[in-house]
């Protein structure tokens, strides 16, 4: 069942997502949080630590598994998802090192690699909640839209749209990397509850197709969620309306 949520603007579509994980990391200090990149999170990751600075809302039990990493860059590379997490939130919270998860974009075998972060999931006991942006191809993670897509964690090609898009957090479109690795579809379905956020003009024809077909197509990773008994789709009004 999806619920979704009209919101003015950016700001408060990042309140509201923000009232959801603040309940939630109170109600359950020991929570398994998914987390998302992307410009979209942004908003709600300030939310979180204005409610840790100013609240004493308290992450040292809180255990985080981000989604998506692109292969090659290492977590001080300034485009990396590591570092940007750092940046936008780790850094400013009490979460302890060892309870941020983030698929390694150096390790040496991928593949293995992608086993045991699925792995680690599952060992932790399972995401309570999980984060979501949506591209605007209907990617979710970096699963992007093709003939068939993977249940598990895996390394993705990225599409020349996703690189064209995702070219504006790098110096140039050629620095942006063609692969990732990224957590599959079955991975994000597994989650207990999913949150999907989406702002702006750009998104408002993913949202409408989104909220208007009730068919699952590969082809749009997105419509994945409808078979998802507890999802949270939160937009501002741009997002909705177009
Ligand atoms: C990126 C990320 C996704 C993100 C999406 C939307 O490529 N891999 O996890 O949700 O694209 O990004 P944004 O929030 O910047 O629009």
């Amino acid at each position: 069942m999806m619920k979704i949520f009209v919101e003015k603007d950016y700001e408060a579509m990042s309140k509201k997502a923000a009232e959801i994980f603040i309940e939630a990391i109170k109600e359950k200090p020991n929570i398994i949080l998914g987390l998302a990149t992307g410009s979209t999170p942004i908003g709600l990751y300030k939310e979180l630590i204005r409610a840790h600075k100013e609240e004493g809302l308290d992450f040292s039990k809180v255990t985080t598994f981000n989604l998506d990493e692109y292969i090659g860059l290492s977590p001080d590379h300034p485009s990396s998802y590591e570092y940007f997490m750092r940046e936008e939130l780790f850094n400013h919270i009490n979460i302890p090192r060892e309870n941020i998860h983030i698929p390694d974009g150096l390790a040496e075998n991928i593949e293995e690699y992608c086993k045991k972060y699925e792995e680690m999931i599952d060992k932790a006991g399972g995401i309570d909640i999980q984060l979501l942006g949506v591209g605007e191809n209907g990617h979710i993670a970096f699963n992007e839209p093709d003939e068939s897509l993977s249940l598990g964690t895996t390394i993705v090609e990225l599409t020349e749209n996703t690189i064209e898009v995702n070219s504006r957090f790098f110096q140039s479109v050629e620095e942006v990397p063609r692969t990732a690795i990224s957590m599959g579809i079955g991975s994000i379905l597994k989650a207990k509850k999913i949150v999907l956020l989406a702002n702006g003009k750009r998104k408002a024809p993913v949202i409408k197709k989104l909220l208007s077909t009730d068919r699952v197509s590969t082809k749009f990773p997105v419509s994945f969620l409808l078979l998802h008994p507890d999802v949270t789709v939160i937009v501002d009004e741009e997002a909705y309306n177009g």
